[in-house]
Parts: structure tokens; C-alpha cells; sequence
């Protein structure tokens, strides 16, 4: 079988582990916690990152600290998986669903639109005028490594007096090349970025998240909080209600492990879909790559392929490929269409559900062999 993605463990890794462990630090105290934080502080080319346990937990904490509070609301994309909305939920808030465009990503047009005709600015904050709640955040996912239209979010984001989250959780590494933001990688232009180390991403910790903010002070809160909220060390003096979000040493051992191999991952990332999307050349009136953000180096961390091509059904070749022992998937089901969320307000969710009925992610491992591209490529035109 070709997974669809399995984790890379092949540098210091294990060295690392094993160090913590020998050591006798395998929970959350411990020097590697401290060390991948300031080495992700210093690849983001940000002051202060906050190690945590997972994006979901690093997410959390962000729009905990946005203050969004019970009854308000925030702005989430349809598209992307549901760890990017239940946070909203844990604080009590709702959310409004926002459609993609052609890049995925949430469509800045339309959220534009939203703001400017549905929406009314007041002393406590933007108001939706259909519900009557106050709208504190957005929060913006790159979906699959893939730039997030990051100029037109913090411009409409200060326009409109919101907080801006970027989930950078699965674009890790992906940075502008181009335009105001050069050089600035995803997660570090919002108010707060959050990272996953999850064992389908870029870097894997197992499980684990990073938390960065454009304030420091913001980050120290978020460990802060994740702590347990600790004020006294030895009194078990707690001013704050925290929450057991710390990331372990072992899991940060693993962390500062992959990190040194993540731009080698990056480059094999973009060399395989180069290499997937050259070998399906010849069928792409049937069926497409998804291109990335032209403006970035984008991770390029999972492959849609796009069936343009409508006698092609997508499920159906899921289970072909799978027969011939290729792992795919299609990507979410749709937000707003869950249990929990079908009550909620959408906001013209047109494309969303075109590109969900039409796109499956590709295997995208780093450790892909050419033989096992060519035998997706080859099964591929079969179909
Ligand atoms: C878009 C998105 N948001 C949030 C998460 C949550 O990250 P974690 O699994 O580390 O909680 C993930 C991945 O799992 C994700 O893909």
C-alpha cells in the first residue's frame, strides 16, 4: 500500500528522545521544550513561540486571548478541517462560515462583502446585524500549506476591529516571496499563529502546537495558561482558570529533531508535486494538480488533485485506487454541514462544496519514491 502521508523520522530524532529519556526529563520541565521553542522562534523570525499540545490546544488559547467571549462570534472558513472551528465552541461563541475561492483558502472577496453589507460597526465592536453579535476574530486557514490571501485578511481585519488567527497549522515553512509581507512565513502576520505537530504534518512531534502572537506578552500568557496558570511555584497559588496544554520533553526532543529537517522536506515536497504534476501532463483535461500561491514558497504539505472531468466520480475512483493499493481521501466534509454546526449562519457557501465533491489528496509523504509516483500517475490515467 502507498499511505497517504506517514511521518519521516530519519535525523537526530531518536538521539534527542533518547537524551530526555536517559535523562530522567520526559514531561513537560526540561531543556528540549525551551530549545525547540526558541529554534521555531528563530525560523519564524519571531520574538517568542509557546510550545503546546496540539494545534487544537495552540487555536484555543489564541482566540482565548483575542477575547472572544460566550455569545460573540467568529469567522471561519467552510472549508478545513473542524479542529479550526470547535475552539470557537469551547469559548462559548459561534461561528459564521465563510466560502473559499479558487485556492481553497477562505475568499477575502466575499468576507469583504460580508463585513461591508452585513455587518455594522459599534463602540463594542463590529456588529452582524442578522444575529446582533458582536464578531471578534477571524480566524484564516492555509489550507494545505497553501498562502492564505494574508494582505487583504489583516487589511480587513483592521478595518473592521477584528482579530485576525492565522491557522498555520498545516503550513509549516511556507513563507511570502513577494508583495508587503516578503520573507514573512505563514503564522506571523496575524494577531496570533498556530502550528500543529501532528503525525500527518510537515514536522511531527507525534502529537503537539506552537503557539506565536504578534505580541510577546501574548505568548507568555499562552504558556502561561497552558501551565495550569500557575502564579506561585510552591504554593499552588492559581489566579486564572489554565489548562494542561504543555507539550512534554520528549515530544519537544522529537520537535527540534525534525525541525532541522524541515526545509530538506519542503524542497522533496515541491519536487514530488512537480513530479506528480508533469507525469499527469497528459490527462489534465481530466484531471488537474491544485496550483499553490504564486506570491509564496508555500510547503506545498498535501496534493489535491482536482477531477474536472465529471463522468469521473470521486468516491468510486478512491475505492479503485485503493484497490490497486493506493491510499487517497477526499477532503473534509464540509463545516457547516456537521451536527453541530448545521444551525449556524453561512455566507453565500457556493465553491466550497464543488471543490469538496471534486478533489482527493494525493499520497504526499516525504518519502515517496519515483516508482511509487509514476505507479500513482500510471493508475491515475487507468481510471
Ligand atoms: C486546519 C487544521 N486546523 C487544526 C488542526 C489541529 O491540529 P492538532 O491535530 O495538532 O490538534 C489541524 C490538524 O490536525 C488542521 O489541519
Amino acid at each position: 500500500m502507498i499511505p497517504l502521508s506517514v511521518p519521516v523520522i530519519k535525523g537526530n530524532e531518536k538521539k534527542y528522545a533518547d537524551e530526555a529519556i536517559s535523562n530522567g526529563w520526559v514531561s513537560a520541565s526540561g531543556s528540549y521544550v525551551t530549545r525547540f521553542e526558541n529554534e521555531m522562534a528563530d525560523y519564524l523570525k519571531v520574538e517568542k513561540t509557546a510550545a503546546v499540545q496540539s494545534g487544537t490546544a495552540a487555536l484555543h488559547l489564541s482566540l482565548l486571548l483575542s477575547g472572544v467571549k460566550p455569545g460573540e462570534e467568529v469567522i471561519v472558513p467552510a472549508l478545513t478541517f473542524i479542529a479550526a472551528v470547535n475552539p470557537v465552541k469551547y469559548l462559548g461563541a459561534e461561528p459564521v462560515f465563510m466560502d473559499c475561492d479558487d485556492s481553497l483558502n477562505i475568499d477575502c472577496e466575499k468576507l469583504e462583502d460580508f463585513l461591508k453589507k452585513e455587518c455594522t460597526k459599534t463602540t463594542l465592536g463590529l456588529r452582524n446585524n442578522k444575529s446582533k453579535r458582536i464578531i471578534r476574530a477571524i480566524t484564516a486557514v492555509h489550507i494545505f500549506g497553501n498562502m492564505a490571501d494574508m494582505e487583504t485578511l489583516v487589511r480587513l481585519a483592521d478595518e473592521y476591529g477584528l482579530k485576525l488567527i492565522e491557522d498555520a497549522t498545516e503550513a509549516l515553512g511556507t513563507r511570502y516571496k513577494d508583495g508587503i509581507f516578503q520573507g514573512k512565513f505563514a503564522g506571523t502576520m496575524g494577531d496570533f499563529g498556530a502550528y500543529s505537530f501532528n503525525g500527518n504534518k510537515i514536522i511531527t512531534t507525534g502529537g503537539g502546537g506552537m503557539v506565536t502572537a504578534k505580541n510577546a506578552a501574548n505568548v507568555k500568557k499562552c504558556a502561561y495558561l497552558a501551565a495550569q496558570a500557575k502564579d506561585d511555584p510552591l504554593n499552588y497559588v492559581h489566579n486564572h482558570i489554565g489548562y494542561n496544554y504543555r507539550m512534554t520533553n520528549v515530544q519537544a526532543a522529537l520537535g527540534v529533531g525534525q525541525l532541522e529537517c524541515l526545509e530538506d522536506y519542503i524542497r522533496i515536497k515541491i519536487q514530488n508535486y512537480n513530479y506528480y504534476r508533469e507525469g499527469l501532463k497528459t490527462i489534465q483535461d481530466a484531471a488537474v494538480l491544485m496550483p499553490f500561491n504564486e506570491k509564496a514558497r508555500n510547503n506545498h504539505w498535501f496534493y489535491s488533485l482536482l477531477l474536472r472531468n465529471k463522468t469521473l466520480k470521486r468516491d468510486s475512483l478512491i475505492r479503485q485506487l485503493k484497490e490497486a493499493g493506493i491510499e487517497t481521501r477526499p477532503i473534509w466534509k464540509l463545516n457547516h454541514t456537521q451536527t453541530m454546526y448545521q444551525n449556524c449562519q453561512t455566507y453565500f457557501v457556493e465553491k466550497a462544496p464543488f471543490y469538496q465533491s471534486r478533489i482527493i489528496n494525493l499520497p504526499c509523504s516525504v518519502n515517496l519514491t519515483e516508482a511509487d509516483m509514476d505507479f500513482v500517475i500510471e493508475a491515475l490515467k487507468k481510471s
